[in-house]
C-alpha cells in the first residue's frame, strides 16, 4: 500500500522521483525515501514524514544524479520512523531496494541470514531482508539476483533494485502488488500506479504476476520466472494528466465529488442506445442463455465498494428475479461459501488491487464460478484475473475517501442490472425504457444538486454536527445501504463516531443513545416506507435529537417534521441511491472542513489496500 517510483537516464533523478512521489502520495505518505546512484555508490535519503520534508533535505545537492529509485510508505511492519522507510539497503550499503506488499517468511529468512554471521539489520521492516538476499545471491548480474531472492520469498512484492555495481540498471520484480514501466526516449521510467509517469510518458508495460523487467535508459527487458525473455504489449494511456491534479479546488474529495455528473455520464457512455432506450452490455461476453441460466449471484467486496455491492442487491433482485447475497470480502473466504455451479460473483474494487477482494475473486474462480468484476483501474489485477469485467470510468481518484468510484460502481450495477433483466425476460418493453430515461437523467439532476448544495443549506447543518462526537445515519429499504456509505464517508475524514441504523431499528437499542441535539441524517427517497421512516424520525424528535433530512423532490411531508431539509431532484425511486449519495458525501466533506481535518490523506488510512 506504498508509492514506488523509478528513473534511469539522462535528467536529474531526483526532480523526476519527487514529483512521481508526489502523485503517489495517496498510496502512502508515513515516509518516504530516494536511492541514488552516484558514481560506485548509492546515496540514500529517507525519513519519518512528507515527500514534501524529503524535497527541501535533497534539494540542490544531487543534480547531476540521472538514475534512483524512490518510495513513499504506508507502514504496515515497523512503525513510520526514518529506520522503517525505504529504500533499504544491504550492509555494505551497495544494494538499495524499494517494495510494497509484504513478506510473510522474513523472519525465517532473517534468521537465516544472521545465522550465517554476515548481515546485521537495522529496520523492522519485513523489507530490510530482501536487500539481504539480494546481496547474499549477487554475483555479478544484478537480475539472477533479484530472482534467486524472491524465490525464496513467500508473499507479495512490486520490488525495484539498483545496485552501485551496476550504473543505470534497474531490476524489478512483481507478485500480487501492481508495477508498471514506462518508456521515453533514451529515458525510463517505473512505478507502482500510472498517474505517477503521466507527466513523462503514456507507453507503458504492467508486468505481470511473477515477471521480472531490467530497466536502463536505453531499454526495458522484461522476462518470465525462468528467465525466458517476454515481449509485452505496449500500452497508451489515455488519462488527462489534469485529471490526476486538483484542478482548482481545495482538496480532491471535493474535485471528484464535483467530477461526479461526468463520471457518471461516462460509465454511461456507449452502454447506453439512447436513440433505441436500451442498454448494450455486449462488452460483458456473456450470452442470453448463460445469463438466464443463472440461478444466483454473490457481491462480494470491501468499504464504500461493499455498500455499493448493497444497493446492488436489492437493485439485481427486484429487476432481474435472482437471489444476491453481499459479503464482505475479508469475511467471504472464511466463512466457506456455499457456491452453486450455476452461480456468478461479482467484485467490485475501484483500485483492482484490494488484497481480500482479489483473494476472494481467486477463491470463486478456484472453485470454478465465473467472476465478474467491476473495476476503475484497467489494467488491475481484478481486471486482469476475472473472467468478465465492467470498468467504471470515474478516471483516477486520489482522495482516500471515495466518491466518484462509488456512485460509478452504482451506475454500473444499475447497467448490469437491466441487461441481465432482460436477457432473463423479467423486463418488459416499458420497465427497460423508463429505467433507461431514469439513468439518462442522472448527470442533469447530479449538476442540479451540485449547484443546490451552493445554497449553503448543507454547510450551516455541518456548523451543529461539526461540534458532536457522535452522528447517526437513518434510512428504510434503498435508504440504508446510502445511510451506511454516509456514516463511513463521515467517520473516515471527519473522525466523528458515526453510525447507520436501519431507521426501524432505533428503537431496538441506539434510541437510548438520543438526546438534545444529537444529530441524526435521515434519508427519505423511498415513497412505499415513508410513513414508517417518518414515524422512526418523530421518536427521535421526541427526545430532542436534530433530524437533517434528505429527501426527493414532492415528499414535501418530511419538511415540518425535521429541522432541516435537502431536496433532491425527481427521480425513480429505485435510482435515488445515485442522487441521496452526494449530499451525505458533501456533509461529510463540509464537516472535515470545519473541524481542519486532513481530509484527502485521514488518519490511519491509504487509498490501496493490497494486505489482509
Ligand atoms: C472508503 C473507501 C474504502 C474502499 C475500500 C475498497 O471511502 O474508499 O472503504 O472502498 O478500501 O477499496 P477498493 O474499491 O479499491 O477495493
Amino acid at each position: 500500500m506504498c508509492g514506488i517510483v523509478g528513473y534511469t537516464g539522462s535528467k536529474a533523478a531526483g526532480e523526476i522521483l519527487i514529483d512521481g512521489l508526489k502523485k503517489l502520495e495517496y498510496r502512502g505518505y508515513d515516509s518516504a525515501g530516494l536511492a541514488m546512484q552516484a558514481e560506485h555508490k548509492l546515496i540514500i535519503n529517507k525519513a519519518a514524514g512528507s515527500v514534501a520534508d524529503l524535497e527541501k533535505r535533497i534539494e540542490g545537492q544531487f543534480d547531476h544524479i540521472t538514475v534512483g529509485i524512490g518510495h513513499t510508505r504506508w507502514a504496515t511492519h515497523g512503525k513510520p520512523t526514518d529506520i522503517n522507510a525505504h529504500p533499504h539497503c544491504s550492509c555494505c550499503e551497495e544494494f538499495a531496494l524499494v517494495h510494497n506488499g509484504i513478506i510473510e517468511n522474513h523472519q525465517s529468512l532473517r534468521n537465516w541470514l544472521t545465522e550465517k554471521g554476515n548481515h546485521s539489520f537495522t529496520s523492522e521492516t519485513d523489507t530490510e531482508v530482501l536487500a539481504h538476499l539480494v546481496e547474499e545471491y549477487y554475483n555479478g548480474d544484478l537480475l539472477a539476483a533479484v530472482r534467486q531472492a524472491v524465490a525464496r520469498v513467500e508473499g507479495s512484492y512490486a520490488l525495484v533494485v539498483i545496485t552501485a555495481h551496476e550504473p543505470g540498471r534497474i531490476v524489478c520484480a512483481r507478485q500480487d502488488s501492481p508495477l508498471v514501466v514506462g518508456m521515453g526516449e533514451n529515458e525510463n521510467f517505473i512505478a507502482s500506479d500510472i498517474p505517477a509517469l503521466l507527466a513523462y510518458t503514456r507507453k507503458i508495460k504492467v508486468l505481470e504476476d511473477g515477471e521480472f523487467a531490467s530497466v536502463s535508459a536505453a531499454e526495458i527487458n522484461i522476462f518470465d520466472a525462468h528467465g525466458n525473455g517476454i515481449d509485452k504489449e505496449m500500452l497508451e494511456v489515455s488519462w488527462d494528466i489534469e485529471a490526476a491534479e486538483k484542478g482548482g479546488y481545495d482538496h480532491f474529495m471535493l474535485k471528484e465529488i464535483m467530477e461526479q455528473p461526468a463520471a457518471v455520464r461516462e460509465t454511461m457512455r456507449q452502454r447506453i442506445n439512447f436513440a433505441d432506450k436500451k442498454v448494450d452490455l455486449s462488452e460483458i461476453e456473456l450470452s442470453y442463455e448463460e445469463i438466464a441460466a443463472l440461478e444466483k449471484i454473490h457481491i462480494v467486496a470491501c468499504g464504500t465498494a461493499y455498500h455499493a455491492g448493497l444497493v446492488g442487491k436489492t437493485v439485481l433482485e427486484k429487476l432481474t428475479a435472482l437471489p444476491v447475497e453481499v459479503d464482505v470480502a475479508s469475511e467471504f473466504r472464511y466463512r466457506d461459501p456455499l457456491l452453486g455451479k450455476n452461480d456468478l460473483v461479482i467484485v467490485i474494487s475501484q483500485s483492482g488491487e484490494t488484497a481480500d477482494t482479489l483473494a476472494a475473486l481467486r477463491l470463486a474462480r478456484k472453485q470454478g464460478l465465473k467472476v465478474l468484476a467491476i473495476t476503475n483501474v484497467v489494467g488491475s489485477s481484478v481486471s486482469r484475473e476475472a473472467d468478465l469485467v465492467l470498468y467504471t470510468w470515474a478516471g483516477p481518484e486520489i482522495a482516500v475517501a471515495s466518491t466518484k468510484a462509488y456512485l460509478t460502481q452504482l451506475v454500473a450495477l444499475y447497467l448490469l442490472a437491466v441487461h441481465f433483466g432482460t436477457a432473463r425476460g423479467v423486463l418488459g418493453e416499458n420497465s427497460i425504457t423508463s429505467l433507461v430515461e431514469g439513468l439518462t437523467t442522472l448527470p442533469g439532476h447530479l449538476a442540479a444538486i451540485l449547484r443546490e448544495e451552493k445554497t449553503g443549506k448543507l454547510r450551516s447543518y455541518c456548523e451543529h454536527l461539526a461540534k458532536w462526537d457522535n452522528a447517526f445515519f437513518v434510512g428504510r429499504n434503498l435508504d440504508f445501504p446510502v445511510a451506511m456509505e454516509g456514516a463511513l464517508k463521515l467517520k473516515e475524514i471527519s473522525y466523528i463516531h458515526a453510525e447507520a441504523y436501519a431507521a426501524g431499528e432505533l428503537k431496538h437499542g441506539p434510541l437510548a443513545l438520543i438526546v438534545e441535539g444529537v444529530p441524526v441524517i435521515a434519508l427519505v427517497t423511498q415513497k412505499s416506507v415513508i410513513e414508517k421512516t417518518l414515524s422512526n424520525i418523530q421518536e427521535v424528535n421526541a427526545r430532542g435529537g436534530a433530524v437533517f433530512a434528505i429527501t426527493s423532490e414532492g415528499f414535501d411531508v418530511v419538511d415540518d417534521q425535521v429541522e432541516s431539509v435537502f431536496h433532491l431532484p425527481p427521480v425513480e425511486e429505485i435510482l435515488a441511491p445515485v442522487l441521496s449519495a452526494v449530499p451525505t458525501q458533501l456533509i461529510a466533506y463540509y464537516t472535515a472542513l470545519i473541524r481542519g481535518s486532513s481530509i484527502d490523506k485521514p488518519r490511519n488510512l491509504a487509498k490501496s489496500v493490497t494486505v489482509e
